[in-house]
């Protein structure tokens, strides 16, 4: 798949296999996810543009790199996007964020929008879309159409879990949207659940049920 990046560093890896665990606890999984949204958000911006700024340190002055362009965005799916999001905006403090509300269907597993509240202009701009679990990704591609009536250009889709199949849905229905996850796992279920996965992200990283 040529526009989906495993990334499989040794402590996502580790993080990932606590996370996984249905022993883990509501706060070490919100913490481990929070942890993993910093290394990940470290390799989805690895090949951003830098520009040179003139600055003076206390010694002299210089030209440093600094990043290029207009703020990103990032733009989470409700709810468990937000704990992603949370870990991204420790690296990315000014970043500009987006909410999309989309709560999937238990009987049809068809995205439902409810909430929909971005920056004003999405052209131009980097946006990245957090969702943990790339599942049927029927969330996540009408998240990036909504974006894209928008005016969004240039996005990318970051997650934690995919299934196979959610994976290929996404990248054919968005081709042009590279995907980030930390593992692709073996498949969903008849409910559209990652198999092995972790469950429901949102009810482990809230404790709701
Ligand atoms: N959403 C989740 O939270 N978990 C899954 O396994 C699939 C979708």
């Amino acid at each position: 798949m040529s526009n989906v990046t495993v990334v499989d560093h040794p402590l996502i890896q580790h993080k990932l296999t606590i996370m996984r665990n249905k022993e883990t606890s509501t706060a070490g999984f919100r913490r481990l996810l929070r942890e993993i949204a910093h290394l990940l958000c470290y390799e989805v911006t690895r090949d951003l543009e830098l520009e040179q700024a003139t600055i003076e340190t206390p010694i002299q002055e210089m030209q440093a790199p600094t990043l290029k362009g207009k703020k990103l965005v990032f733009a989470s799916i409700l709810r468990a996007g937000n704990g992603l999001l949370e870990g991204m905006l420790d690296l990315v403090p000014a970043a500009r964020v987006a909410h999309i509300g989309i709560y999937r269907d238990h009987e049809t597993l068809q995205p439902v929008e409810y909430y929909f509240k971005a920056p004003s202009s999405l052209d131009d701009r980097l946006i990245i879309v957090v969702d943990p679990m790339l599942a049927t990704a029927n969330s996540a591609i009408a998240a990036v159409d909504r974006l894209k009536r928008r005016g969004a250009n240039n996005l990318r889709f970051l997650c934690l879990l995919a299934a196979p199949e959610g994976v290929e849905k996404f990248t054919a229905a968005h081709p042009d949207v590279p995907v980030f996850t930390a593992a692709i796992d073996d498949h969903l279920n008849e409910k559209g659940y990652i198999v092995p996965g972790l469950g429901d992200a949102g009810d482990r990283m809230y404790g709701t049920k």
